[in-house]
């Protein structure tokens, strides 16, 4: 396993942190899986296997698993595992209406956890509604105090927003940590490489999430792609090369990895033990630009969901629509993407109940041609 110093904390973290966002599920008699159902003893094995073999930084936050994601952790750490490891969780900063409730909040959650401290404790999910309404709320206070009591060691955040908020949330506190969504295809999303870099300049250490974009990096590979990235001299998966593309960045302090089978968390610990940054030559680093280059060529609509457009007066979940127009279109038809689509339909929130007013469209700043994209993906979401 290879470390990085995190920022001046005065400790080395390994490269790998083990995301518990999608912990291995039970399967039921029927075959199905729910998601608040953890299988509790491969989980564990899993998080042990990962702890033994190097990891020294476990990710989770209170809602991960319906709630569970934390109390798994409590029974993993058990039996000495706790003192070998740090852990960052999240504070839900949706559910707060008042002050106290970030108090209460974390108190729950060092109860579930069972601990007396919590390493990193991020603000969960910032965008910029939810940044100016806690602030106004005294968030920084609090964590000023959860420090001084020694309940929580580091403040952070983790990130959904565009490039300026990330900025202006990184310029306004002592950050000891960020998370931040960043793999081969969004180079340019919200955060992006730029916001890396930013955070990074600042000495403030980057935690990088969905490296594998939530598996679809991994999983229904288009063939085209896969032929590409085999034109390389030196043969990987697709999986070693979105990795390889992030710790090549010596800003990138972890890479968060959710493991779902120990088959996926043992061929991971082997990727990140050979894990150093600038280790990347200029051919590679064209491959990967190719690589991105035909991912983008696959996108339909070139919404950045920014939700300008939305709420819409109809009730059409606009950016929604297209997220999954684009990746049904991008990892080549998965029926995944048509299967949330009919979930949106449920929730009379699909494209079909566009009246055509017009309001998204100019207030997109992209300038889409959101009416008619929103028939064209309805049709091929419903073929
Ligand atoms: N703060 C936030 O707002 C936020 C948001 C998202 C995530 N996170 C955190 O960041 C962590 C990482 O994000 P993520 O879980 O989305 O990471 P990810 O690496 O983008 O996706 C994880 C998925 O990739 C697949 N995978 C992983 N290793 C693989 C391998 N070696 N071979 C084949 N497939 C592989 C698995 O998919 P299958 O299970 O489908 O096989 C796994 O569940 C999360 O676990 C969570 O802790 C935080």
């Amino acid at each position: 396993m290879e470390y990085r110093k995190f920022g001046d904390l005065g400790f080395d973290i390994s490269i790998f942190g083990v995301g518990c966002m999608r912990l291995p599920l039970e399967v039921q008699p029927d075959g199905t899986t729910d998601p608040t159902k953890i299988d509790e003893q491969e989980a564990i094995k899993m998080i042990r296997y990962a702890i033994d073999n190097g990891v020294n930084y476990l990710d989770t936050a209170y809602p991960y698993h319906g709630g569970n994601s934390e109390l798994l952790l409590a029974k993993a750490l058990k039996d000495g595992y706790r003192e070998k490891v740090k852990i960052a969780t999240k504070l839900p900063v949706w559910l707060a209406e008042t002050y106290e409730d970030f108090e209460k909040l974390l108190d729950e959650q060092l109860a579930k956890l069972e601990v007396d401290y919590i390493d990193f404790y991020l603000l969960h999910a910032l965008s910029k509604d939810r940044w100016d309404k806690i602030k106004k709320l005294g968030v920084l206070d609090f964590l000023d105090k959860a420090v001084a009591s020694g309940k929580i060691k580091y403040p952070g955040f983790s990130f959904h927003d565009e490039l300026p908020v990330f900025k202006e949330i990184i310029d306004s506190y002592d950050w000891k940590m960020c998370q931040i969504q960043l793999n081969i295809l969004d180079q340019d999303y919200q955060a992006g490489v730029e916001g890396m870099r930013y955070a990074g300049s600042k000495g403030i250490p980057v935690v990088i999430m969905e490296p594998l974009r939530g598996g679809r990096l991994a999983h229904n590979v288009p063939e085209d792609v896969k032929a590409l990235w085999d034109q390389a001299e030196i043969k990987r998966s697709p999986v070693e090369w979105a990795f390889r593309w992030l710790y090549n960045f010596p800003e990138v302090t972890v890479i968060l990895s959710g493991v779902s089978t120990m088959e996926q968390l043992k061929d991971n610990i082997e990727i990140f033990s050979k894990a150093a940054p600038n280790s990347m030559d200029e051919k590679e680093l064209e491959l990967v630009r190719q690589v991105k280059e035909l991912y983008d060529s696959k996108i339909k609509v070139g919404c950045t969901g920014c939700n300008y457009c939305v709420p819409c007066p109809s009730g059409v979940e606009i950016p929604r629509v297209f997220s999954l127009y684009n990746d049904y279109s991008i990892f080549g038809g998965a029926e995944e993407f048509k299967k949330r689509y009919k979930e949106l339909m449920d929730e009379g929130k699909d494209a079909s109940n566009c009246v055509e007013c017009g309001q998204c469209e100019s207030e997109c700043p992209q300038h889409i041609s959101i009416i008619d994209k929103l028939k064209e993906a309805h049709q091929v979401l419903t073929s």
